[in-house]
């Protein structure tokens, strides 16, 4: 049986603080990278009913990203912008190392009176890794590198005269100072391979995954779960997620067709070799995108597949479904961000409120 919480759900988005928006066409897409246009997205996000925003890091271009204004910097200037809402600043190992991220993270923390988090990625893009002249680990490698960072972070953040002995990083009776104040900034980390969930079920707070059926959701969901309770550790879930919420499911179902329709073939191809060689670079070949089809590709994180399209009610439905599968949070990424934030927490949230209150009233056993 999935655990399940009763805890409301979390709502995040994508920042879009990359140029071409979440989807590999040539579409029309309101949506932009700037800072101006995030700001207030940020700003509709809180008004909205979203916890989270979630900001991406990449350093090079690649498969319509031609714009990339760097994760950390950009989050914190969002955080400056609102007053409630939480920003996820992706954080990838290598470019990082842990005692300038851990500073960092901290002096945000105090700016912003504790509302900065971390996203811990792992890398998929080999070419982006070659430009910057970082050596490019093995698939697994690079998770016994982010799981030493992850456990160097905690260990600053909230140790005197740290001391940790690792392969890719040492401290010596190092002492933080200031610390973060409490709550200490949640660490969140992607990726779905074997690696990524062990390292989810030793060290991290939050596990973020790409866009799926509750059914196979459910399936990490358990795996994840009892490794951790073995390890004497709890982790969240949070699921991708690219919604198209229309009045009738007819245009929902058209704004996909247009987007697939439109998508870019040789970009999308091109980004699923590379995510499917970095996946299989797993020894078990089941990373990220394993079974992405061509359609699933068009969306960074196979967003489609969580079916989030259709009318708000149906919509609402699936999110539900997608929490008794063991989902505590849902990232979306959207087509016009800053309108469809805005509908999907007027139309949406409130039903999946409804929904997961007449949950509590009479519990359903799920499956
Ligand atoms: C929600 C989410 C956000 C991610 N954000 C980034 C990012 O900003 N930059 C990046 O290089 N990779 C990002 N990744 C990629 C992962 O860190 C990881 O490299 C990828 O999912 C493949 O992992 P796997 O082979 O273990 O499944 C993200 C993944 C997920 C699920």
């Amino acid at each position: 049986m999935t655990e399940t919480t009763q805890d409301a759900l979390k709502f995040a988005y994508w920042v879009p603080n990359v140029s071409g928006g979440l989807v590999i066409s040539n579409i029309e897409q309101r949506t932009d990278w700037t800072i101006d246009y995030n700001r207030k997205l940020a700003q509709i996000a809180e008004a909205n009913g979203f916890d989270y925003a979630l900001s991406q890091i990449r350093f090079t271009a690649g498969y319509g990203a031609e714009f990339q204004h760097e994760s950390v910097s950009f989050s914190h200037a969002l955080l400056e912008s609102t007053s409630k809402l939480k920003v996820i600043a992706a954080l990838l190992p290598g470019p990082w190392n842990p005692a300038l991220a851990a500073k960092q993270i901290a002096t945000i923390n105090h700016l912003t009176n504790g509302r900065i988090a971390v996203n811990i990625v792992s890398g998929w893009f080999r070419g982006e890794f070659q430009a910057i002249g970082e050596p490019w680990l093995d698939h697994d490698e690079r998770y016994r590198r982010s799981e030493e960072f992850i456990r160097a972070l905690r260990g600053i953040w909230t140790e005197d005269s740290f001391t940790f002995r690792g392969d890719f990083y040492r401290f010596s009776n190092y002492s933080l100072k200031p610390k973060p104040i409490d709550p200490q900034p949640e660490i969140f980390q992607g990726g779905s391979s074997r690696a990524a969930r062990d390292m989810a079920a030793r060290v991290s707070d939050w596990y973020f995954t790409n866009g799926n059926t509750p059914e196979e959701i459910a399936k990490q969901v358990n795996d994840i779960r009892a490794k951790a309770r073995e390890n004497g550790h709890s982790v969240k879930i949070g699921v991708n997620a690219f919604a198209i919420v229309r009045e009738t499911e007819e245009e929902a179902r058209a704004v996909l067709a247009e987007i697939i329709d439109k998508a870019n073939p040789e970009a999308v191809n091109a980004f699923g070799h590379e995510v499917k060689n970095a996946g299989k670079a797993s020894p078990e070949g089941e990373g990220n995108w394993a079974k992405s089809s061509f359609e699933d590709l068009v969306q960074y994180n196979d967003g489609f597949r969580s079916n989030l399209i259709g009318t708000p009610r149906q919509v609402a439905e699936r999110v539900v479904a997608l929490k008794r599968a063991g989902a505590d949070l849902i990232l979306l990424g959207f087509l016009h961000f800053q309108e469809e934030v805005a509908y999907f927490g007027e139309h949406v949230i409130p039903l999946v409120r409804a929904l997961e209150q007449a949950e509590a009233e009479t519990p359903i056993a799920a499956e």
